[in-house]
């Protein structure tokens, strides 16, 4: 029998645990179906891959990247650290909790280049269109290779989508935002806080972009930070420059109006409002679409599309766990695409545990419930599979300590420390307060 082919769409964190969970089933002695990994960037990482571009990059596509300079990880690294390949074996010790974006990217890539899946990416080749025939069972996907300008098909048994849903903005409009007398941008084009020193900003959203984008600019100078929310405040304690409004109104020229009729005169507005699901290379059959949770619609095992089983999305859930959730998922699909996890035979099991993980979604009470809920679904794909197994509820701790380090103070809790699941060290505090180190590159943060 010809070996199965399997389509991956996309190289970052998610796409390339597919390519690793793969491999390890190979390293050890399985056969593996043929992998074709699609990445529409010139390299892996995904939104970790940092550009300078912002609209469209040199081929005219929609740049990916919504990171930023200067980003740190907005949670402890205890929390996302991969089972089979720890900070301490990268790095040949143990790290300080809270690395810049720099840092978690050679992470990242460390491990795909040790397990060397490579050669499995074509690189720059946007998937520009799949589409699925009942009578053969295949699918047939369409890249875009940009480099010889080359559109192609190809037939696949398995197609997974691991292309992200954080870089499409959401952008609301306000009244007055075509008569503003300053600059408007979406957080996914937001680079660079020295931009804005010195500057009177409105960041409109409550929620991760909000809170660091603020606090960069807020870090490297900025006048005032105003930001304001449309369901509630964040809350935190923030500097006396840093005020938290009701959801704005309209703007005038300079001066934004908010719905408890005060006032502000801005010289920017940051769209902080989220992301969207987007998928513009797929048909209505096979496209998820979903609201940013923990419970995905129409995904079996959060990971199955339902209508179509041969598909399999990962990473598409709102995120607390991250790079170790990607794995959990990855394993599991592999083991489905190997024949050694079998599906439900019908559509309506896969819908019913579909429904079960909303409706406790739904009664879930507090962030914290939100982080014990996404952990207990990482452990129940790794039980399933032969991913190493490890300290869950380890990592749910770290994830309550960096909150309760948050309420404490929003501009120090990166200065604190946690100990690894992976290898049970203590991370050592890092050199310099996050607040106090302007300088993000690895050889900084690795001075330690
Ligand atoms: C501003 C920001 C900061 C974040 N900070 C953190 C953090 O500190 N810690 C943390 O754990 N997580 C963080 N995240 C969460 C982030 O979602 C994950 O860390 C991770 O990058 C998700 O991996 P992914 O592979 O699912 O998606 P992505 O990283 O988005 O990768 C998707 C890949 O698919 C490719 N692609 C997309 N469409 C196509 C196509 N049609 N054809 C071919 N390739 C395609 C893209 O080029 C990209 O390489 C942050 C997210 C954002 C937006
Ligand atoms: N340093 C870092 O690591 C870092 C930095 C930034 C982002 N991130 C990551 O990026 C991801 C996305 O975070 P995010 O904050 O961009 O998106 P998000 O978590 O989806 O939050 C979107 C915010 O926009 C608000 N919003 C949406 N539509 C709106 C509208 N029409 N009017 C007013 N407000 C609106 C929402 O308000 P409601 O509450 O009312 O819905 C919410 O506050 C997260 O995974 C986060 O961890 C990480």
């Amino acid at each position: 029998m010809a070996r199965k082919r399997v389509a991956i769409i996309g190289a970052g964190p998610s796409g390339l645990a597919q390519l690793r969970a793969f491999q390890s089933a190979a390293q050890k002695g399985a056969e593996i179906p043929e992998l074709v990994c699609f990445e529409k960037q010139e390299e892996w990482g995904g939104l970790w891959n940092y550009t300078w571009r912002t609209g469209l990059d040199e081929y005219g596509e929609p740049v990916h990247c919504s990171m930023y300079r200067y980003l740190w990880s907005n949670g402890p690294k205890e929390g996302l650290e991969f089972a089979d390949y720890s900070f301490e074996e990268h790095f040949g010790r143990q790290i300080a909790s809270y690395p810049p974006r720099a840092v978690l990217y050679d992470y990242i890539e460390g491990r795909v280049k040790k397990a060397g899946v490579r050669d499995r990416i074509r690189f720059r080749t946007p998937v520009r269109m799949v589409t699925f025939d009942e009578g053969t069972e295949k699918f047939t996907v369409t890249a875009h290779d940009l480099v010889n300008d080359h559109e192609y098909s190809e037939e696949f048994d398995h197609v997974v989508v691991a292309s992200g849903h954080f870089s499409t903005p959401n952008a609301p409009e306000f009244p007055g935002f075509d008569g503003f007398n300053g600059r408007i941008l979406h957080a996914h084009d937001f680079r660079d806080a020295r931009e804005f020193i010195g500057k009177d900003i409105l960041l409109i959203g409550s929620s991760y972009s909000a809170e660091d984008i603020g606090s960069q600019c807020w870090k490297y100078g900025c006048k005032s930070v105003t930001t304001s929310y449309r369901t509630a405040p964040m809350g935190y304690k923030w500097p006396d420059n840093w005020e938290e409004k009701p959801l704005l109104e309209r703007v005038e020229g300079r001066t934004a109006h908010f719905r408890d009729g005060s006032s502000k005169e801005v010289d920017a507005i940051i769209l902080c409002t989220g992301y969207l699901h987007h998928f513009p290379f797929l048909p209505d059959d096979l496209r998820l679409k979903t609201a940013n949770r923990l419970a995905t619609a129409d995904l079996y095992k959060g990971v199955v599309w339902v209508h179509n089983p041969k598909l399999f999305y990962l990473g598409m859930q709102d995120q607390w766990f991250t790079f170790n959730m990607f794995d959990a998922q990855a394993w599991w699909v592999r083991d489905v695409i190997m024949g050694r996890i079998a599906l439900p035979d019908s559509k309506e099991e896969m819908l019913a545990d579909v429904a079960d993980r909303v409706a406790r979604e739904d009664a879930l009470e507090d962030d914290y419930a939100c982080i014990t809920y996404q952990g207990d679904y990482v452990k129940e794909l790794i039980a399933e599979t032969d991913y190493p197994s490890f300290d869950v509820d380890g990592a749910c701790e770290a994830f309550f300590q960096w909150k309760k380090h948050k309420k404490q103070d929003i501009m120090t809790f990166r200065d604190n420390a946690y100990r690894s699941v992976i290898t049970g060290t203590m991370a050592p505090l890092h050199h310099t307060p996050w607040k106090d180190a302007m300088d993000d590159s690895m050889e900084s943060y690795l001075r330690n």
